[in-house]
């Protein structure tokens, strides 16, 4: 059965997309480490190693919680599994990319306060801490509706379109997220033409590009289910 729908899958419009999804997180992960480890000195746990500390902001934000969440989305495209396996999947992946985007606010909210710089002030934060927000009250009202203990049939049929819609919106708040976080690091940084520009630019495309794909995943599946 698992097989048959990874075949149906494999075959269906929406496959070449959520390929592609993939091939630009894979862009991602090399061009977010190339960016900290060899461009910004790496990674600490350590708050008083501040640079590198701090570094785990974007790490958490785009790996864990951008990358999960998106993957998370496309769980019902990708596992070879039962539907109840494949939401068991959703919700889990979504759980680990809120837990990691959690600790990526910590992260960096530690690292104002050891700083000394205040907190809140720019349109980045506001927007970053909109998104997690809503992120963290979604997944737990979807958590009581869809898993445990679960709506009635009727009561989730109607929500689903919903869980759909309103996913999404908090799915491309992320993005402009990420996106303002990567434009402010490069002004902080007083970067101009070189190759930490390119890299931090092109981290940038690869995020959109990540989302499109995403999105043409769920609205292909979508198409294809007729
Ligand atoms: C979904 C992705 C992201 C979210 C939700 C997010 C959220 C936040 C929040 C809430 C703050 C405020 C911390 C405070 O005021 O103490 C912050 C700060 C910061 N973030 Fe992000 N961030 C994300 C991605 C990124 C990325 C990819 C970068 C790139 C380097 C970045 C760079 C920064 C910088 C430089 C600050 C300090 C300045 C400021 O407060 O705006 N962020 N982030």
């Amino acid at each position: 059965m698992a097989t048959n729908q990874y075949s149906s899958f494999r075959s269906s419009t929406a496959f070449p997309a959520t390929m592609l999804a993939h091939l630009a997180a894979a862009a991602l992960i090399t061009l977010m480490l190339v960016w900290l480890l060899h461009f910004r000195g790496g990674l600490s746990f350590k708050s008083d190693d501040k640079a590198k500390y701090f570094n785990l902001h974007p790490l958490l934000m785009v790996i864990g919680f951008i990358l999960i969440s998106g993957e998370a989305i496309m769980a019902y495209k990708t596992v070879p599994a039962t539907k109840k396996r494949q939401k068991q999947f959703h919700m889990i992946l979504q759980m680990i990319a809120l837990v990691a985007g959690i600790l990526g606010i910590y992260v960096v909210f530690n690292y104002h306060t050891h700083s000394g710089i205040m907190h809140m002030y720019t349109l980045h934060s506001w927007l970053g801490i909109a998104t997690i927000s809503l992120f963290a009250l979604h997944w737990l009202f979807s958590f009581f509706t869809f898993w445990y203990p679960g709506a009635q049939q009727s009561t989730k049929a109607r929500l689903a379109p919903w869980h759909g819609v309103v996913g999404s919106i908090i799915f491309l708040m992320s993005i402009l997220s990420a996106e303002t976080g990567l434009i402010e690091k490069f002004i902080f940084l007083g970067l101009t033409r070189n190759q930490e520009a390119l890299i931090l630019n092109f981290t940038g495309v690869f995020i959109i590009l990540f989302a499109v794909y995403v999105c043409f995943t769920v609205a292909l599946s979508r198409y294809n289910q007729g």
